[in-house]
């Protein structure tokens, strides 16, 4: 898989993506990644790349020319399978679905905003899929794009040191993950459950899944709604 990220903030964006499984995933081919400064794609003697809002009001908008000009040619290297995302407050709230999703797809073309926004033009004329990162505002889509390229690149195989990593994750199952141990068997009068400790592999994941439940249906309700919702219907079918 293919992921290109475009952004204001490169270093930013490359930092993270030198250390721990991302790192990881592009030294053992399973994701290249490329990162586009939108200033490359600017004009003029300033390359400027944000102006002020027509109609007045705060701050300063990334105007459309660099962006749409870097954009389209990052999409002559991907295929026609490739999403154009743009991260935004506006947009579709991003899941594990949709990094499920995503994960099968051969690319993905990210676009991280900064300033106050984004000339409209750059919607109009790219179309993109706009997704958030959660109900808050930062400021710039760097942070989001990142943790939608992590979300993606450990789904794929290999990208993770164990296959069954991601299949256990919270959500992966439509629920949370349930609690889980290591050494020592007690820490501060805190014991390790003891059927971990029985062998008895048949009881460990009927207990497991029952933390799973109980933790879901304690911390997340709606999660724990929409999954009775989905089981029944896999019933009716
Ligand atoms: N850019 C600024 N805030 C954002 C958010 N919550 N999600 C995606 N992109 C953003």
């Amino acid at each position: 898989m293919k992921i290109s990220i475009l952004t204001l903030f490169p270093e930013v964006v490359e930092s993270y993506l030198s250390a721990s499984i991302l790192d990881l995933a592009a030294r053992r081919n399973v994701v290249e990644f490329e990162v586009i400064n939108f200033r490359d794609f600017a004009e003029g003697k300033h390359r400027d790349v944000d102006d002020r809002p027509f109609g007045g009001g705060p701050g300063m908008l990334l105007m459309p020319g660099p962006i749409v000009r870097a954009v389209e040619r990052v999409q002559e290297g991907h295929g026609p399978d490739t999403p154009t995302v743009l991260l935004t407050p506006q947009g579709r709230r991003f899941d594990q679905g949709v990094a499920e999703q995503w994960s099968q797809r051969s690319g993905l073309i990210l676009i991280c905003g900064r300033y106050e926004g984004f000339d409209e033009r750059i919607r109009d004329v790219l179309q993109p899929i706009e997704v958030s990162a959660g109900d808050y505002v930062l400021a710039g889509g760097e942070i989001p794009a990142l943790a939608v390229t992590e979300a993606v690149v450990r789904l794929l195989p290999g990208a993770l040191g164990h296959e069954d990593s991601a299949r256990d994750d919270s959500f992966a199952q439509g629920i949370l993950e349930g609690p889980q141990y290591t050494r020592p068997r007690e820490f501060r009068g805190h014991a390790v459950p003891d059927v971990l400790l029985s062998g008895n592999h048949a009881d460990i994941a009927a207990w497991r899944r029952q933390q799973a439940e109980q933790r879901t249906q304690h911390r997340r309700a709606d999660l724990w709604t929409r999954h009775q919702n989905q089981s029944a219907s896999d019933a009716e079918e």
